[in-house]
């Protein structure tokens, strides 16, 4: 994709990336995921974030440089907001290409430099006030917000045009459909949108939720007029819009979930297949929105966005070798890492002889803030009693479910 103009002498030469590898080797990108490197131009010039190489994205970076006029020759500064590889892998090969150019990023930021690339030389290490003067006007002032998401974060803000380069917070999964800007997206791909950064947000972000508090908090007094994250949409019609997603993200693992259930099921024989059905007709009844994910014929970054938002969770799988079915102990341990906290759960599943799936669950859920109904496990396929009292088990939480109001909400974009 071509360079676009932010605002004068500052654009996005970034890459819009369609590949089939997962993004930290471990979450699909279907739709793609974007590269956002930016220029900043004064007397000097500034490339805020590289790329990896992904699918021809530095082969793209280059020539959306040079469509600005701009050689590796003409760079005087590199910045980096965090050393993630996503937006450095690329600094090997430039640093031979643009020897001269000295890279900017955090204290920390600086020995994963060293880590990740051998480079001790030309690299400055700015902290919270600095600023890097660009001239004409132009110039770069640091924050730090570490643990967005690794330690050594920091955002660059221009002052001249407002602009925050916020690195990975705010960010989002999804490749460009057509325009980079917030506001100049028809309401057809809002929901995209909308998906796409929540699972980005559940994947890479949500452990570190109360760093992005603080971070938010930090960033208040700047007078922030377009956002450009690393990642995603440029959000220059409605930057708060983007904050107050990120606030309400962070706020679904402190018990201000949406008023909606997420079931995650798995079955080898159809036992626990049967019971989900009840369980299911009891949710259904309270007229409650519910997703249902099947482990593993599902990716665990869906599963993970939905029930990271849903109040309730319902967790429905058999035993297996005398411990949980082994895609739904991996599902419940992703819960446990990324902190999928706060929720009203149940949970089912058949057994054969001992059981074991039900003591996986006791301990992988016990310093998760669950609110647990009465576990319904049984041997082999469930009596029309227990299926009613699984048809009880979903009326029960979807009714808990209920109660809860949002209480953050949106401002549109
Ligand atoms: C590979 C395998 C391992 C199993 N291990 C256990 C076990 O350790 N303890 C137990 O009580 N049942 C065990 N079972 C029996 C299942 O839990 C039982 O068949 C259950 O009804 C399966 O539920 P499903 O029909 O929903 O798959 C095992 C079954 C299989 C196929
Ligand atoms: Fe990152
Ligand atoms: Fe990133």
């Amino acid at each position: 994709m071509a360079a676009v103009k932010l605002a004068d002498n500052v654009y996005w030469v970034g890459a819009n990336v369609h590949t089939e590898d997962l993004f930290e080797g471990i979450w699909p990108t279907p739709n793609g995921v974007t590269l956002n490197a930016y220029v900043v131009k004064g007397e000097k010039t500034a490339v805020i974030e590289l790329v990896r190489e992904w699918g021809g994205a530095s082969l793209t970076l280059l020539q959306n440089l040079k469509s600005l006029g701009i050689t590796p020759h003409d760079i005087d500064y590199i910045v980096f907001n965090h050393l993630e590889p996503d937006h450095t892998g690329f600094t090997s090969t430039l640093r031979n290409l643009a020897p001269k150019a000295e890279i900017l990023c955090t204290q920390r930021g600086a020995a994963l430099v060293d880590g990740f690339y051998g480079i001790k030389d030309n690299v400055r290490a700015v902290k919270t006030g600095d600023t890097l003067d660009l001239g004409q006007g132009k110039a770069l002032a640091f924050t730090e917000i570490p643990h967005v998401h690794w330690p050594e974060t920091m955002v660059s803000f221009e002052r001249s045009s407002g602009i925050l380069f916020s690195g990975d917070a705010f960010g989002s999964f999804g490749a460009f459909r057509g325009s980079i800007f917030d506001d100049e997206q028809p309401t057809v791909n809002k929901s995209y949108w909308e998906a796409e950064m929540l699972r980005y947000y559940a994947s890479i972000v949500a452990t570190f939720s109360p760093h992005v508090l603080k971070a938010i908090d930090a960033l208040k007094d700047i007078d922030v007029k377009m956002i450009a994250p690393s990642h995603g949409l440029i959000w220059r019609g409605c930057p708060q819009a983007v904050i107050n997603k990120y606030l309400r993200y962070a706020n679904y693992n402190k018990d201000f979930a949406e008023p909606e259930v997420c079931v995650v099921w798995g079955s080898m024989y159809g036992n626990t297949e049967v019971m989900l059905s009840a369980v299911l007709r009891g949710i259904a009844g309270e007229g409650v929105p519910v997703k249902v994910h099947r482990v593993p014929n599902e990716d665990a970054s869906f599963i993970l966005a939905d029930a990271y938002r849903a109040a309730g969770l319902i967790i429905g799988v058999p035993t297996y070798e005398y411990s949980m079915f082994p895609p739904g102990r991996y599902i419940l341990e992703l819960f446990v890492k990324k902190h999928v906290w706060y929720k009203k759960v149940g949970f089912f599943g058949s057994y054969g002889w001992s059981g074991g799936a039900q003591k996986d669950f006791d301990e992988l859920s016990k310093n998760m803030h669950w609110d647990i109904l009465d576990p319904l496990t049984f041997r082999g396929y469930p009596t029309p009693e227990l299926l009613e009292k699984g048809e009880q088990m979903g009326v029960a939480l979807a009714r808990q479910v209920k109660e809860i109001l949002p209480k953050t909400r949106d401002e549109e974009y």
